[in-house]
């Protein structure tokens, strides 16, 4: 484990009287195999709720499922920002040959992956809630069960710490802003990717109040009752600044949902982001409806069948922002 977790503490030794080696060991052995067993189901005693699975490590603390389904979602909201961002994984200057790259909250790692088989000079490490990544990885990558809003215990410092798609995950982003600036290599970079929930139109028939509006309001506020940060995107570049790194850019992505953009590649990108949605649509929706908000599952599926018109007539040229930012810690810093 990286953070120095409270939650996770090996049970007490049992005391033993009588100076005998043998016993010690295996009173120590099986101290450790029962420790074992209850870290790993502290890990792995998933919750569930509404048909979905959730983590079951800081139970309750982030509200989407961790199940299959939610994979699937992942692993093409990955595709998306790959399209997004020109078939790049990152954006910030990171160098040929980086050395040590952390992926905060990696998810199903598929990001991770791909940076390890990109940079084979690197050692990457993903870190989350939940052990949904795969085993078979590339040898350069390894992933940790971890919480990233605990004090970092890293026993070095990082090339390049990236998170993307941390909105409605984090309590105290300045603070993890910080843990970033003290684990990043002096020159080295940070990048942050995230949303800005809502949707608007620039030409379309989206208005305020329609169901699609009333969604994300719903979300944002559900979200906000949970104490979670729903839209870090825009505030990213002050927090960034305010932990002192410098050299900061920020590039605001917009992303269509579904096919109207005129532009192939935006095309192209809201086709897919218009079946991440749809597919993802009750997983976002179920635990913070009915767990903050006090709606009924039922409740909920009526809802969404609105939500859902919305999302797929193309006449509301809906979109969301997207913030990408990337800085570098100065040379000098400490
Ligand atoms: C929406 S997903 C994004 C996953 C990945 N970054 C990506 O872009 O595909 C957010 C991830 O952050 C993880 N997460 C939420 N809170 C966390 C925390 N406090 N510490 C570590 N991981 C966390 C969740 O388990 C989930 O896998």
């Amino acid at each position: 484990m990286a953070s120095s977790s409270t939650h996770l503490q090996p049970p007490a030794l049992p005391s033993v009287a009588e100076n005998d080696d043998s016993d010690v060991d295996n009173l120590q052995i099986e101290a450790e195999e029962s420790y074992t067993t209850s870290l790993k189901s502290s890990i792995t005693n998933y919750r569930y709720e509404n048909g979905r699975r959730y983590h079951a490590y800081k139970d309750g603390s982030y509200f989407l499922p961790n199940d299959e389904d939610e994979s699937d979602r992942l692993d093409l909201f990955h595709h998306i920002m790959s399209l997004r961002c020109g078939g790049e994984l990152h954006l910030a200057p990171i160098g040929e040959n980086p050395q040590r790259i952390l992926d905060l909250g990696t998810g199903t790692g598929i990001w991770a992956i791909d940076m390890g088989d990109k940079y084979p000079s690197a050692e990457v490490l993903g870190n989350d809630l939940s052990p949904i990544q795969p085993s078979l990885v590339p040898p350069n990558v390894r992933f940790e069960v971890d919480d990233i809003e605990n004090d970092w215990i890293y026993g070095s410092e990082f090339d390049f710490i990236h998170s993307r798609y941390l909105a409605g995950s984090i309590r105290d982003w300045p603070k993890l802003m910080r843990q970033a600036f003290k684990f990043t290599k002096p020159g080295g970079w940070v990048e942050f990717q995230d949303f800005d929930m809502k949707f608007y139109t620039t030409n379309g028939e989206f208005t305020p109040g329609c169901p699609l509006d009333q969604w994300t309001e719903g979300v944002v506020e559900g979200i906000k009752a949970f104490g979670l940060e729903p839209e870090p995107g825009p505030k990213l570049e002050g927090w960034v600044r305010g932990a002192g790194f410098e050299n900061i850019h920020h590039r605001l992505l917009p992303i269509p949902v579904g096919q109207w953009p005129k532009d192939k590649k935006l095309k192209e990108i809201g086709a897919f982001d218009l079946i991440q949605f749809l597919d993802g649509l009750e997983a976002i929706t179920l635990r913070v409806f009915t767990v903050a908000l006090g709606w009924t599952s039922e409740e909920v599926q009526v809802f969404l069948a609105d939500v859902r018109k919305d999302l797929k007539n193309p006449k509301l040229q809906a979109q969301h922002n997207f913030h990408v930012v990337w800085a570098q810690k100065p040379l000098n810093a400490q």
